[in-house]
């Protein structure tokens, strides 16, 4: 029993959240398949095949990419970016570069077919190189390093023989010190200036990226990623450092990398720079959530739409997700 003391509630919040009108016409955060951006992993073979880590995602065939592409499309979801899968991985991930590379080959396939779908390109070497690194191997006296320079000689290429496929956005995921300054200026004098770069400015050495590398076969064979990605326990001076670097070089697109656990930087990088924000719903956040619907502890469509939502709020302008095609047909119903 309330006490005859006890005042009345003036303010009433729960008055705006009676019914499902009123709480839409107050909504503050709005996620649209506008703003999904869908990965896919394109592979040299004749058929699809499932991928272990990574429930309901496929290692495509080119012609199957092209079908995926067009499924995407019809979903309103504007852009799809690019991993490549090669037969044959070298010392210095030759086919990240090649012209007739799997990247390369697919992205003229589904320009061909679909005009106005926007084709981004990943632009790092660990899918393609044997030793599993996003850069040229150094060995000094049996210390070896990713060597930064030579590297950037390579991303340079490779974005190149990207955009000559007809890529419309580069990006570039290998965390080279300069990557984006060695990008711009090769793209502007192989007359591509028109070609925006997405740098995954923000990206950290993380565990969720496992399903990736398993999907990918790109688990470096020694060592870790530690000395080029960011540490997970740096704080926000190193985020807006990164951040800052990137736009200085010209990046015109920020990213963060993985989201979840990393949303309070997005939110801090965003509010710093006025550039647009891409978020990375990275594999391993995915599988998380299709491994706890599997064994029906969630709700699958509300939590993905809950935690894409979390993204928009934290600052991402668009999101690259694996749920991209799920999340669309589920606001297309609701
Ligand atoms: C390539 C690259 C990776 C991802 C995107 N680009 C793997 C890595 O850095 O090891 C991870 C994406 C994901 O986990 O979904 N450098
Ligand atoms: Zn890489």
């Amino acid at each position: 029993m309330l006490s005859p003391m006890t005042p009345l509630p003036t303010q009433r919040p729960r008055r705006l959240r009676r019914t499902p009108g009123l709480r839409a016409l107050t909504r503050e955060t709005r996620l649209s398949p506008e703003q999904f951006i869908f990965p896919m992993f394109v592979h040299e073979g004749q058929s699809d095949s499932e991928i272990s880590t990574m429930p309901g995602v496929l290692r495509h065939s080119i012609p199957s990419a092209v079908e995926k592409a067009r499924e995407t499309q019809g979903l309103d979801i504007p852009a799809v970016i690019l991993f490549g899968i090669p037969d044959v991985k070298d010392e210095v991930g030759t086919q990240a570069y090649a012209d007739e590379g799997v990247v390369q080959r697919a992205t003229r396939a589904i320009k061909e077919a679909l005009p106005d779908l926007v084709v981004i390109a990943d632009t790092c070497l660990c899918e393609y190189t044997s030793h599993g690194h996003c850069g040229h191997l150094h060995e000094v006296s049996g210390q070896w390093t990713v060597d930064n320079d030579p590297t950037l000689e390579l991303l340079a290429q490779t974005a190149v023989s990207q955009a000559r496929a007809g890529a419309d956005i580069i990006a570039p995921s290998a965390m080279m010190d300069g990557q984006v300054a060695a990008i711009r200026a090769a793209l502007d004098g192989a007359g591509f200036a028109h070609i925006p770069v997405m740098s995954y400015a923000v990206k950290y050495a993380s565990a969720y990226y496992g399903p990736f590398r398993e999907a990918a076969g790109s688990a470096p064979s020694k060592g870790d990623r530690a000395s080029y990605q960011m540490d997970p326990a740096g704080g926000y001076r190193e985020a807006l450092r990164e951040a800052r670097l990137d736009v200085e070089q010209g990046a015109d697109y920020l990213m963060v990398k993985p989201t979840l656990a990393y949303l309070d930087v997005m939110r801090t990088v965003r509010d710093a720079f006025d550039l647009p924000m891409i978020a990375y719903n990275v594999s391993g956040e995915y599988s998380l959530i299709k491994a706890a619907a599997q064994l029906g502890y969630i709700d699958e469509r509300r939590t993905v739409l809950e935690t894409l939502t979390g993204m928009v709020r934290a600052g991402a302008d668009a999101i690259i997700t694996y749920h991209a095609l799920d999340a669309a047909r589920w606001l297309r119903e609701s």
